[in-house]
């Protein structure tokens, strides 16, 4: 029997030869091998018999029938005896695989196709290993590259931190000039580290699947004014002007406030960081069929087109050392997507190098 794996000609339209002629089963088998030896034996002795001029028809007749069923009897239970021994433990093993540790008794049955059944077993297990194994290495390939990149982000932080301890400790502390002010630039470090484990742990929880949302309606233009009201101090600082514009009626959504009020912190953080000196950043809602699509708008650097398929990576950045010093982990953009999708809309980009960025969301209308 031949149990090579060949699925692509079991699956393939075209049949070989062999799979056209319906496969024999091990009671077909006996059958066979049951006439071809009584008809030896029979025809033997007939000859025999002749030979020795005492034929008797009557028998060999019921030498006819005694050998078919004797032989019958046989070959049944030593095929079954050698199917039992040779694939039971190949069948049982698959079956236990493919179920779990649930283990059933096998039966077998004489008039079924029992190689063929095995045969599909087989590459039916294959097919479901091939797919595991090539979810466990892509999972093995992404929690190595997560933690490059996570030691890599958390080096910079801690050796500037590092530097700052080490020139106080070399004296600088007895210096009035830098004793503050290095002991405040340590601190910013510290906050850097701080916020950049509280978005690893949002993204351990986001990508491992418990976000639990709390579904509410509320009205996106008032979280909008909120939150633009929160970051003012901070737009400020560079001059640039946040503004919300606003319709007639409120805009309700049904959607989880709290995580909303990140996505827009994060986009509109984004938009101050990476935005130009006295530049604007616009807030602006559509109405679309079912949902209201938000879209924060900026005209600051924008983004080059080959960033814009990765930038929702985890910890993608178009200017690494510029956005490192700027922004904050490279993780809060697919915070925002995580957020999003988890509420089954989707969220986009459109840039323009040099002109500005435009980052948009749906949200499901209430
Ligand atoms: N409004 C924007 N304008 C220009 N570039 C942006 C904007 N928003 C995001 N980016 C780019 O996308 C990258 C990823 O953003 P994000 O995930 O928020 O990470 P971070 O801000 O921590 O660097 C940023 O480093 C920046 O290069
Ligand atoms: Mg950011």
């Amino acid at each position: 029997m031949d149990i090579s794996l060949r699925p692509n000609t079991l699956f393939s339209g075209r049949k070989p030869l062999a799979l056209r002629v319906r496969n024999l089963t091990p009671q077909d088998l006996a059958i066979r091998l049951s006439f071809l030896i009584t008809i030896l034996v029979t025809g033997f002795s007939g000859i025999t018999l002749f030979l020795l001029n005492s034929f008797q028809p009557l028998f060999l007749f019921l030498l006819f029938i005694t050998c078919l069923l004797g032989c019958y009897y046989i070959f049944s239970w030593g095929i079954k005896q050698f199917i039992d021994r040779r694939f039971r433990l190949i069948y049982k093993t698959i079956h236990n695989l493919k179920v779990g540790l649930k283990r059933e008794p096998i039966k077998l049955d004489l008039k079924e196709d029992i190689f063929g059944k095995i045969r599909k077993e087989v590459i039916e297990w294959d097919i479901i290993n091939r797919r595991e194994i090539e979810r466990l290495t892509d999972q093995e390939k992404y929690r190595r590259e997560f933690l490059g990149n996570v030691s890599h982000e958390l080096k910079t932080p801690i050796f500037s931190i590092q530097g700052y301890i080490l020139t106080l400790l070399e004296g600088g502390l007895e210096d009035k000039k830098i004793n503050r002010n290095f002991l405040l630039k340590a601190e910013k470090g510290i906050n850097r580290m701080i916020e950049m484990v509280d978005d690893l742990d949002e993204i351990a929880k986001l990508e491992s699947n418990r976000m639990e949302l709390n579904l509410k309606r509320f009205d996106i233009q008032n979280l909008a004014n909120e939150v633009v009201e929160s970051l003012e101090y901070k737009a400020q600082k560079k001059k640039i002007r946040l503004s919300v514009l606003m319709h007639p009626k409120p805009l309700f959504v049904k959607a989880d406030e709290g995580r909303i009020t990140q996505v827009l912190t994060n986009l509109i953080v984004n938009s101050i960081n990476y935005g130009k000196e006295g530049g604007k950043t616009k807030i602006k809602f559509y109405d679309l069929d079912e949902n209201y699509l938000v879209e924060v708008a900026d005209d600051g650097r924008g983004i080059e087109e080959e960033h814009l398929p990765r930038l929702f990576e985890r910890f993608y950045r178009v200017d690494k050392g510029r956005s490192r010093a700027e922004g904050g982990s490279g993780l809060g953009l697919s915070i925002v997507k995580h957020i999003i999708e988890a509420h089954k809309q989707t969220i986009n980009v459109r840039s323009k190098y040099g002109e500005g960025s435009v980052f948009s969301f749906t949200l499901k209308k209430a």
